[in-house]
């Protein structure tokens, strides 16, 4: 009966005029985005929306759209806005989401075979490489984020460096505990990912830190030194380049040193702050950074790109395949057709299939340029140094960490309230600030003290804003203060 039934449209030219609007719609919902409050709450009426019954039947695409517009469109996360700085959260950009639909529209699956998906992702990933100076023979994958990327240069630093067959015979319950090191202020995901490789958290040896947040060497040191006396087995270390909290970046030179003297793997987790190779005024401070085994960085964050897209590359080739490739002979790669190509991204990752998020991230290159990249990482370098100095120059606020990066982490204080009031004031003006639409910064706990935290990787962000933020946060510091 409806054996000649498709899922495409009926109305192809109906189709045709509601994408037109669609892309109007779009491009305008960005180019007004100043206007809008940074977020806001969504109502109960609209939550109830998301309650309703599986639909049976079909609707008016139209219609669908209608709803969109009405219950989805106003309720964003709101990091389109130029005045979002919470988490490490990138802004994405028009040519970004058009080229998710161009993407979406040609539908490949980047998991493996002979076509154009997989020779983009590896143009990327030769750009990537040659960015982040990683030899072109290394090897390299696009993920969904940092997360992902750490989980998979940890597998591979954890497979590659035992002398028995891991991934046949599992990890041996009388061997030695393998450990990681990291500093106190790595990322979660470190965590996460040491666990989902079934070592454990507890061999996870999280090292303190300086005043800088950074890694302190010495310590470190003297940490593996006792845990080899132990009778443990370190075998990596994960270097920070640029941490979650403060942007610090770790000494990543003498981390390398160390990986070469003790034959451990050195893996660096450069979420964003990897970017910063792109200032003139960082790159030294990345030194180091180009000597890991394996680099995990993101494109979602610091270039911009609309979510998800980030990497990991993998200096030794073969160990990375070795650590995911399973070639059953459905998945047989053939001399010709479709299943040719040479290079197939299944073998190097978790996942078989995958989105063709590589053509974001050629696109936005080619549209822009690393030149203008750098200048925007430099743009948001100098509007972190500018918001630091306009807390300097306020004797009701105060820096909580030094700023590094794009991050600059402070509170509103008053001489006569104590540490716990002001926890709760600071608390107060952030919740304040994004109920009702000023700004998102997110927050950080440094010392046990509560810090609102702006992290800049956003390309729209104009010093305007930040005046703004830095008068509201007085405003209503004053204001609360006054209530206490
Ligand atoms: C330093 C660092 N590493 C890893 C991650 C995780 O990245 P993702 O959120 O893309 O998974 C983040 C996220 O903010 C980060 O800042």
């Amino acid at each position: 009966m409806h054996s000649d039934e498709t899922l495409d449209p009926k109305d192809w030219e109906a189709m045709r005029q509601l994408g037109h609007r669609m892309v109007d719609d779009m491009v305008s919902f960005l180019q007004d985005v100043r206007e809008r409050p940074v977020w806001q709450p969504i109502p109960e009426k609209i939550q109830q929306q998301f309650k309703k019954p599986l639909p049976k039947d079909p609707q008016d695409p139209e219609q669908v759209y209608q709803e969109f517009q009405k219950n989805i469109q106003p309720y964003p996360m709101g990091n389109i806005h130029p005045r979002f700085w919470g988490w490490v959260i990138g802004t994405g950009t028009p040519m970004g989401a058009m080229s998710e639909m161009l993407a979406a529209t040609i539908n490949s699956n980047s998991g493996g075979g002979d076509h154009i998906a997989n020779y983009v992702e590896t143009q990327v990933l030769d750009w990537l490489k040659e960015i982040f100076a990683f030899p072109q023979k290394s090897s390299g994958l696009l993920v969904n984020g940092g997360s992902m990327a750490n989980l998979v240069g940890l597998t591979v630093a954890r497979n590659s460096m035992v002398d028995f067959n891991l991934r046949k015979e599992g990890l041996h319950s009388d061997s030695q505990p393998m450990l990681v090191y990291a500093s106190s202020e790595a990322h979660s995901s470190i965590q996460k990912a040491i666990e989902l490789l079934g070592l454990g958290s507890d061999s996870l040896r999280l090292i303190p830190v300086n005043k800088s947040f950074e890694i302190d060497i010495l310590a470190l040191e003297k940490t593996m030194r006792l845990d080899r006396h132990n009778g443990n087995t370190p075998f990596c270390i994960v270097g920070n380049a640029g941490t979650v909290n403060t942007g610090a970046i770790d000494n990543l030179n003498e981390l390398a040193d160390i990986c070469q003297r003790e034959n451990l793997w050195y893996h660096v987790d450069g979420a964003f702050g990897a970017w910063s190779i792109l200032s003139s005024e960082y790159s030294s401070q990345l030194k180091g950074m180009e000597r890991a085994d394996s680099l995990a960085f993101d494109l979602h964050k610091w270039m911009y790109m609309p979510y998800d897209i980030g990497c990991i590359l993998v200096k030794d080739e073969e160990k990375h395949r070795n650590s995911f490739s399973l070639t059953p002979g459905y998945l047989e790669h053939a001399k010709r057709g479709v299943a040719g190509g040479e290079h197939w991204f299944s073998e190097y990752g978790v996942e078989l299939s995958r989105n063709f998020k590589s053509l974001k991230a050629w696109i936005s290159i080619k549209e822009h340029g690393m030149n203008k990249y750098a200048r925007q990482i430099q743009k948001n370098i100098n509007q972190a140094k500018y918001l630091s100095q306009r807390i300097e120059a306020s004797s009701e606020l105060e820096q909580l960490a030094p700023t590094s990066l794009n991050i600059v982490c402070f509170r509103y204080t008053a001489k006569t309230l104590d540490e716990e009031k002001l926890n709760e004031l600071n608390r107060e003006i952030l919740l304040q600030l994004h109920e009702n639409g000023i700004a998102v910064p997110s927050y950080a706990t440094l010392e046990d003290k509560y810090a609102l935290r702006v992290s800049i990787t956003n390309h729209r962000t104009l010093q305007v804003d930040l005046d703004l933020f830095v008068e509201e946060v007085l405003r209503l510091g004053r204001h609360f203060t006054s209530k206490i």
